[in-house]
Formats: C-alpha cells, sequence, structure tokens
C-alpha cells in the first residue's frame, strides 16, 4: 500500500482537495480539457474509439463523467483502496476496492485500451510505484496515462507524499515495466510499441551528463510559471 492508509481517502479528504474553494486545485472545466486531451491521444494511437479505460487509483471516479460526456458507450472501470469512495460511488461509477500493486487479485478485463493513473503515483512508496507500474502495463493494450511528478518539478496543492525522486529514476522504473514514455505522461507497452513512430518514442533514456541533473533542475526553477499542481492538476497552458 501507499504510506497512507485508504481511511486517509475519506469524505473530508475530497471535500477539501476537490469541492473546497480554497484548496481545490482542478475545475470541472479543467478536468474535461484533460480527460478530453488524454482520451482523444489514445485514439490517435490506437486509430479507433477508445471502448474501455481502466482509472487506477480513481478516487471518487471523477474521469467517468468527462469520459462519457464524449463517449457514451465506453465502459469504465476505477480502481481505489479508499472505502469511502467505493461505498459511496462504487455502484453507481462502476468502482472496484483494490489496490495499484494487487490489480490481478481483481476481476478485471485483461486489456484496457487506455490506463489512467491520474494524480496518484506519487502517493506510493518506491515498492509499491514499482510493482503497480508492471500491473498496470500488463493491463494497458492501447495507451496509459500516467501523472508522476519529479524533484525537477514545482508542486502545490495536496504535496504530503514521499519526496519525489529525479526524473532519471522514474524513467528507469517506466523502462523495466515495459512502458515507454511518448510524451505529456502517456506511454505504450512494449508490445505494442510500433503504433507510436520512432522519434514519438523517447527511449532509450539518455544518459544523464556529468552535472546533468542540476541543470535540468535550473531549468525547471527558472522556467517562470510552470509550478505543476498535484492532485492530477498542471497549471493551464495559455493557448
Ligand atoms: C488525489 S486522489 C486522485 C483521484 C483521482 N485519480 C483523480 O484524478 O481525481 C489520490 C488517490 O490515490 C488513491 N490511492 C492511494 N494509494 C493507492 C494505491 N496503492 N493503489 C491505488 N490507488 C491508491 C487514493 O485512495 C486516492 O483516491
Amino acid at each position: 500500500m501507499s504510506g497512507r492508509s485508504p481511511e486517509h481517502y475519506d469524505k473530508a479528504y475530497f471535500d477539501k482537495w476537490y469541492r473546497h474553494p480554497t484548496h481545490r486545485v482542478k475545475s470541472p472545466a479543467e478536468l474535461s480539457r484533460q480527460v478530453a486531451f488524454v482520451l482523444r491521444a489514445a485514439e490517435f494511437v490506437l486509430g479507433r474509439p477508445v471502448s474501455t479505460v481502466l482509472d487506477v487509483g480513481c478516487g471518487e471516479g471523477n474521469w467517468r463523467a468527462p469520459l462519457k460526456a464524449l463517449r457514451p458507450r465506453v465502459a469504465y472501470t476505477g480502481v481505489d483502496p479508499s472505502t469511502y469512495a467505493v461505498e459511496r460511488f462504487g455502484a453507481r461509477r462502476g468502482l472496484m476496492q483494490g489496490s495499484i500493486d494487487a490489480l490481478d487479485s481483481l476481476p478485471l478485463r485483461s486489456a484496457y485500451d487506455l490506463v489512467v493513473c491520474c494524480g496518484m503515483l506519487n502517493y506510493l512508496a518506491a515498492d509499491v510505484l514499482t510493482r503497480g507500474l508492471t500491473q498496470v502495463a500488463a493491463r494497458t493494450g492501447g495507451v496509459a496515462y500516467l501523472e508522476l511528478f519529479t524533484r525537477e518539478d514545482r508542486f502545490e496543492g495536496d504535496t504530503q507524499w514521499p519526496p519525489p525522486r529525479a526524473a532519471a529514476w522514474y524513467r528507469e522504473r517506466m523502462h523495466e515495466a515495459g512502458l515507454w514514455p511518448i510524451g505529456m505522461q502517456m506511454y505504450v507497452t512494449t508490445a505494442s510499441r510500433e503504433r507510436v513512430s520512432a522519434l514519438e518514442r523517447l527511449y532509450p533514456p539518455p544518459r544523464p551528463r556529468r552535472h546533468g541533473a542540476r541543470f535540468w533542475t535550473r531549468c525547471a526553477r527558472s522556467a517562470g510559471p510552470k509550478t505543476v499542481r498535484t492532485r492530477c492538476a498542471v497549471r493551464p497552458r495559455r493557448w
């Protein structure tokens, strides 16, 4: 499990970070835009409409409504350890109780067109994350959207998580799990990497050059308004 118990993610948690006007970090409009981007990017890679979505660490299942608005026939399944979320929304929104590193124990499809881990991977202890990525890769039939922030990023929102590691560390874990980054926090698996062109795949990861980490940290720090908002939110880019 993560460093926090499932009881941490109770009604008060979701009221604070999803509904409180001061603490909420993502509006319904921002969520809809994120969902639309991820869905359409996945469909571009697949070359057809997405018909199945697995949302791991789904919380209250708030990706379901914007997904259904765009693809009414999509089969949405959420997985989350929160007793509150599953008891309250499980039947209505298709959520089941479970952890990312124990997907094998759940009655899931063998693969999904789109697997989503939004605003949840940063909460996990390293061993859970490592095991979880392998399980996510095994269920990814098309594209995985794996939102994860590193120590090179800047955060606001609920940042009570284990200290983020360097981007290079996460890249290695993804690589070991058989996940190929294609940009914008999206991945394809080794089995389906030919769906994207060679230049869209960001592997092999560049070897860090001497002082490379420090260089990138400085770049990120001087990047002005690119502060990352946690819990699945990135500060909206201006069009
Ligand atoms: C900030 S919420 C994100 C919820 C949702 N994905 C969203 O985008 O709104 C973090 C979620 O991660 C879930 N979580 C924590 N540990 C987990 C684990 N080991 N496996 C799956 N989900 C986990 C929590 O229960 C919580 O619902």
